[in-house]
């Protein structure tokens, strides 16, 4: 008999990912593993993912039936995260910029690092996710980028297993989606990207800097980028928002409006 899906809880782990990673065999589809504290959390591109014991969410979604590309797990991960934080502050704008963060105006919220695994026993994908819960501001300040939580948004705390839970809810039932209906959970996902037609810069993996404007996002998860005259596809990258090239103001929060 197939195990049941569960939220495994650990207390502390070097990262979720790279538990899921090494435990993937055993633990059954739709798992999710979560912990208190990281003491490697792994980023996108090499980084280190800060993950202070109790304040956030680090939590490694297990799909034994999904195929490649690990889009297919970014999308899933990525509209998980953005419904559990709209259910914890619906009076809050979040948004996704691609390819996988979650912000709140131009600050990021959460990442999710997605891994694929191949064995004898099994294939599937891991979707690492970060969200930022109870963060205070003093330690968003020391963030090498511009980064909020959920406490700096709302100005109250949440209960990290609740918000937990409602995750995890909220990523089986996309994944159950994503495998009769992919197409419409993908324009979902595509809704929610709202960089699409900003003008942006993005730093692809060859650290090159390209101004341009993002024309679309193909099924693939790759974007479409018009620069100089011709249209690059980029399926990995960092975009970059200079804030007076935004055409509209939709992306801010009220917070930076203010400013
Ligand atoms: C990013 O760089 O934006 C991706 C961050 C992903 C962080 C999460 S925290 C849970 C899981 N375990 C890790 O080591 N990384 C992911």
């Amino acid at each position: 008999m197939q195990a049941k899906p569960e939220i495994i809880w650990l207390s502390e782990v070097d990262s979720t990912n790279r538990y899921a990673m090494n435990n993937f065999d055993a633990l059954a589809d739709g798992t999710l593993v979560a912990a208190e504290f990281q003491t490697a959390g792994k980023g996108r591109q090499n980084r280190t993912w800060i993950s202070p014991r109790g304040e956030n969410i680090y939590a490694s979604f297990v799909m034994k039936n999904l195929a490649p590309p690990v889009c297919n797990a970014s999308i899933i991960a990525s509209l998980g995260a953005l419904r559990m934080l709209r259910q914890a502050a619906p009076e809050v704008k979040f948004w996704i910029k691609w390819p996988n963060d979650i912000c709140c105006g131009l600050k990021k919220i959460a990442g999710i690092l997605c891994e694929s695994k191949l064995s004898a026993a099994a294939s599937g994908m891991v979707a690492g996710i970060g969200i930022n819960i109870n963060m205070p501001e003093s330690a968003l300040d020391a963030i090498d980028q511009p980064a909020t939580s959920l406490a700096a948004e709302t100005g109250r705390n949440s209960d990290l297993q609740s918000t937990v839970t409602v995750l995890a809810d909220e990523l089986r039932k996309l994944y159950a989606d994503y495998s009769t209906a992919p197409r419409q959970v993908f324009e979902l996902w595509k809704q929610e990207n709202l960089l699409i037609g900003k003008t942006v810069e993005i730093v692809d993996a060859g650290q090159r800097q390209l101004q341009g404007r993002i024309a679309d996002i193909g099924e693939s998860g790759e974007i479409y980028f018009e620069t100089g005259g011709q249209t690059l596809k980029f399926y990995s990258g960092d975009i970059r928002i200079r804030k007076e090239s935004l055409d509209g103001d939709a992306l801010f929060s009220p917070r930076e409006l203010k400013k």
